[in-house]
């Protein structure tokens, strides 16, 4: 396995690992993310297995004991499974997330206390500043949270658009079709009455590019795929209802 890196927009980098072996012949990568400042941020750890390549591909760009913000979507295995080893080898980085998060199990998981995030707080990356936002149970996770940069309009997505195979680091193509050909196929979102609404939400923030965790970044009209992937949440939502004859 090797992981490559794209800057899919100014000075925010992807790391890219595919693994072929998930839902073969398909494959799905994971994508990590680190945005560039006095004070770095990482999106996203990767899975302890995927650390040591990881760790190398965020070396190529930086020394890693200037890491100072760890965050990520939400709490599981590819999201934050190496922020411990990623706090152990740079001395002054935090992890930081929401409330929930924070409070069920990172407070305890973490191995330096995290910095807890309200909705809406603004982390100061010194000549930049990313955006928290509460997302709960969108896709899934109660803790569910996401970032926006507010330098270069880019939402930090994590697993909504989730999409198989092995495309180009950043398309200006379709990504509603493949992330709901995803969906049917993994069934991975917590289906919820409030899940459009809350993915309405990200897309009036105007986002320029999306960074998706699996997949391709997304340079297109992004607020118009968030409308898209949110009206079909809302049918996947009214369609469960009606099987249960609400
Ligand atoms: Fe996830
Ligand atoms: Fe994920």
């Amino acid at each position: 396995m090797e992981t490559r890196i794209d800057e899919i927009a100014n000075a925010i980098f992807r790391f890219s690992t595919f693994v072929p072996e998930i839902e073969a012949p398909a494959g799905l990568t994971f994508n990590q993310f680190l945005v560039l400042g006095d004070e770095p941020l990482l999106f996203h750890t990767g899975p302890r297995r995927l650390f040591p390549l990881v760790r190398d591909a965020v070396s190529r760009l930086m020394p890693v004991e200037r890491l100072r913000w760890i965050t990520f979507g939400h709490y599981e295995a590819d999201e934050c499974g190496s922020m411990n080893e990623w706090l152990a080898v740079a001395p002054r980085a935090e992890v930081a997330h929401g409330m929930t998060g924070c409070n069920v199990s990172l407070i305890d998981m973490a191995d330096r206390t995290p910095r807890v995030l309200a909705d809406g707080e603004i982390i100061d990356l010194g000549s930049r500043r990313v955006r928290y936002l509460d997302t709960p149970h969108v896709p899934h996770g109660w803790e569910a949270g996401l970032i926006f940069e507010e330098t270069t309009d880019t939402l930090l997505c994590g697993d909504l658009f989730t999409q198989y195979g092995n495309g180009p680091a950043l398309t200006e193509g379709d990504i509603v079709g493949p992330a709901i050909a995803a969906e049917d196929t993994a069934c991975f979102s917590a289906l919820n009455p409030g899940m459009g609404a809350t993915i309405r939400r990200l897309a009036a923030l105007t986002p320029r590019t999306l960074a998706l965790m699996h997949g391709p970044s997304f340079a297109g009209d992004s607020p118009a795929a968030l409308a898209a992937l949110a009206d079909d949440y809302d049918r996947r939502v009214r369609l469960a209802a009606q099987e249960v004859g609400l």
